[in-house]
């Protein structure tokens, strides 16, 4: 499905339905569309360009973000569809049902979307019977974990340690999410002195899994830097930069003024500087996943010369489809031949070494 035939064709169809609505068809068809998707993926083989990181092998760097397979059902679907890897989430550890609807609102004509959407989760022991153990998929899974509304910030750790102990086994990697802003008060667990403890204690439940920390772009000068800084002092290994953004740009339009976190190409600027920042603070000892706004090669290789040793999207597969990834994961292989002679990690940070 090329992404003009599904801009010009899906996309005005998607539009006219209530967003969350457009979600749940959108799933539907991706998984009445698998058997076929798989027959056609086993011709052409996915997409490789390997990279090696967070002792992991990719079989290349573009991922899904977190949000769009909250809850683990669409698992096999991500990989056919060209991703490198996928994670998962956010997961609570006890079910919960997020904000009301409406909670999700699409720009078509920004590429934006705003969502408030709150965690909407099946919860940490449902999600963790539809897991494949390690070992047994094609691409490496990410688990990306949260705090239950209703749990104090004070009692904040004991959540995210349950979760993390619920899923571990099934993770490659694991994410700790303090950055959504549609959970009360969660970004005040970015506070260093908090976080330090946090991600100590998450360290110890996850055992072997690599752990990482999702961080928000919304930070005043110094904060994200003394945050991610202690993050990785207390053991993480590595930084996903980055959340949706409560800022809204200058520009006339009814979504923007919906309460939430934007995401989508309104993002991508903001995101590429927060990848920028986490890179001069902690990129020589921990790699970062870059994240915002990526809805074209030319987005996802200024992400890579930022700082980012991977990437994922999500809000450009809503408006662009996904007959986007393919082109994207070719475009950067051409990129790190001709300008890197191959080398993925000399391309990693090159802006801030030019
Ligand atoms: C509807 C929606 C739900 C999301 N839910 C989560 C979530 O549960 N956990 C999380 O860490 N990020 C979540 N995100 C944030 C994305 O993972 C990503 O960081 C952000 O959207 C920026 O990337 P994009 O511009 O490519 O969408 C969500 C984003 C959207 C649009």
């Amino acid at each position: 499905m090329s992404t003009s035939w599904y801009a010009q064709n899906l996309m005005p169809l998607l539009a006219l339905t209530d967003a969350e609505r457009a979600h749940e068809l959108t799933f539907a068809l991706l998984r009445a569309a698998k058997p076929l998707l798989s027959a056609v993926v086993q011709v052409v083989g996915p997409p490789q360009l390997p990279v090696t990181a967070l002792g992991l092998q990719f079989a290349n760097p573009l991922g899904l973000a977190a949000g769009l397979d909250k809850q683990a059902e669409a698992l096999e679907m991500w990989p056919i569809l060209g991703f490198g890897f996928t994670e998962i989430g956010t997961i609570t550890p006890q079910p919960q049902v997020g904000n009301p609807r409406p909670r999700l609102f699409r720009s078509v004509p920004l590429g934006a979307i705003v969502n408030r959407m709150g965690f909407n989760s099946h919860g940490a022991e449902v999600v963790a019977t539809r897991l494949p153990v390690r070992g047994q998929r094609s691409t490496p899974i990410g688990v990306n974990v949260g705090k239950n509304k209703d749990t104090a910030n004070a009692d904040a750790i004991s959540d995210y340690v349950a979760a993390i102990v619920r899923l571990r086994n099934y993770a490659d990697y694991l994410v700790i999410n303090v950055s959504s802003p549609n959970t009360p008060e969660l970004r005040s667990l970015q506070s260093p002195e908090f976080l330090h403890g946090l991600v100590r204690q998450c360290c110890v439940a996850a055992q072997d899994v690599p752990l990482l920390v999702k961080v928000a772009p919304d930070f005043a000068a110094g904060e994200l830097e003394a945050t991610v800084i202690a993050a990785v002092d207390a053991g993480a290994a590595g930084i996903v930069a980055c959340n949706t953004t409560l800022t809204r740009p200058q520009i006339a339009d009814a979504v923007l003024q919906q309460s939430g976190g934007l995401s989508g190409t309104p993002l991508h600027q903001l995101a590429v500087q927060t990848v920028q920042r986490v890179h001069s603070a902690v990129g020589a000892r921990v790699p970062i996943i870059g994240v915002g706004g990526v809805a074209s090669a030319d987005d996802a290789w200024r992400m890579v010369l930022a700082g980012a040793t991977l990437v994922q999207l999500y809000s450009s597969l809503i408006f662009k489809g996904p007959g986007l990834i393919r082109p994207i994961i070719n475009e950067l292989k051409l990129r790190v031949a001709l300008d890197f002679g191959g080398d993925w990690h000399a391309a990693v940070g090159a802006a801030s070494t030019r």
